[in-house]
């Protein structure tokens, strides 16, 4: 009997500062659980945040402390295929070759550039002020880091499904092109690019910030996942809340501290502190006491596992490098067959 081949799941991280609880329930967690069902790649989009980020030593310490926090968050890169999206040179070769596959009228569909657009234009400014050809692009760079590794599932938020739809856009011109219904390949290779569907995480919580609203970097309302103690401390100690007294008994639903504590217990942790709220006789700062207790649970080997590998800068490199390794292999055999198909060889 033939193994059943596992299907590619892959996952770009964009390394834009520090992460935080909400990308660890929102995107980590579910991310890392794919490994389990799925033949795992997760890559850090570096050329992607390039766009952005224009500060070398920004830049270059995001990308170390992303990668070491996916690490400390579970990534086992002996399991799965861990790599930096610029140690791969074939993805920048099949992204060129995708420009010839992408008309510009669909890049000129892309939320994000047609959100930079009227900015500008709501300013009174040219509609492509500050616009650079790596975020018009950015469509097909995505496209290429997908369709490199004939990746069935990328796993995505929802504002990202546009991306993902793009690439199928782009590979079902490709693919349209070069179809040959009359050639059938001995070893069952697909001839051109495989179509990758996005898999977009529904089902999984939405994080509240320190006041309320989703947990968002662009808000200034994160938890950081990596701090002291003493920090994370504050950082709970900032929740914003109402003027119940301590003798008032709370709504624990309505409140931003439950919630949150929700992610870190079990379910009979979380009745006995409902039944607690219900009473009264439980003040804010008691029950952000409680919310500190249960973080501080969770995070502490985390944390732990996270500072040892920013400690030691070489193996992190090893890391990176040996996946890079593994990733380049894919990748080449990949462009092989697409430069066979498209008769530069
Ligand atoms: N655009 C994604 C983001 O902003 C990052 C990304 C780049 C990505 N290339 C990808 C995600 C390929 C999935 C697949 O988060």
């Amino acid at each position: 009997m033939v193994a059943l081949k596992k299907k590619v799941s892959l996952t770009g991280i964009k390394p834009t500062g520090n992460l935080h609880i909400g990308n660890y329930f929102g995107a980590i967690k579910p991310a890392l659980e794919l490994a389990k069902t799925y033949e795992a790649r997760y890559f850090i989009a570096d050329y992607h945040a390039l766009n952005a980020v224009k500060d070398a030593a920004v830049l270059s310490a995001n990308i170390r402390e992303v990668a070491a926090g996916w690490l400390a968050a579970g990534l086992d890169a002996e399991r799965v295929v861990f790599y930096r999206q610029s140690s791969i040179p074939e993805t920048f070769e099949l992204a060129t070759l995708l420009m010839a596959f992408t008309s510009k009228g669909l890049m000129n569909r892309a939320h994000a550039y047609k959100a930079a657009v009227q900015a500008n234009v709501e300013k009174g400014e040219d509609p492509d002020a500050g616009v650079n050809m790596g975020l018009f692009t950015y469509p097909v760079l995505m496209a290429a880091d997908i369709l490199l590794f004939d990746s069935d599932v990328v796993p995505v938020g929802k504002d990202q499904t546009q991306h993902v739809e793009m690439a199928q856009d782009v590979a079902e011109s490709f693919n349209f092109n070069y179809a040959r219904r009359d050639v059938a390949d001995a070893e069952g290779d697909r001839l051109g690019l495989k179509i990758p569907s996005a898999l977009v995480r529904e089902n999984v919580a939405v994080v509240p910030g320190l006041d309320g609203r989703k947990m968002s970097k662009s808000y200034n309302n994160a938890i950081p996942l990596f701090c002291t103690e003493k920090q994370l401390r504050k950082f709970i100690m900032r929740i914003v809340t109402n003027s119940q007294s301590v003798e008032e008994p709370k709504d624990p639903d309505g409140s931003q501290i439950f919630l949150l504590y929700k992610l870190f217990t079990s379910v009979e942790e979380q009745a006995v502190l409902a039944a607690r709220y219900r009473e009264g006789g439980m003040g804010w700062g008691e029950a952000k006491e409680e919310l500190f207790r249960v973080i501080n649970r969770e995070l502490t080997p985390l944390r732990e596992r996270f500072n040892a590998i920013m400690a030691d800068p070489a193996k992190l490199d090893a890391t990176l490098a040996q996946g890079a390794e593994k990733a380049r292999s894919i990748a080449a055999k990949t462009l092989l067959r697409l430069r066979k198909i498209i008769g530069i060889q």
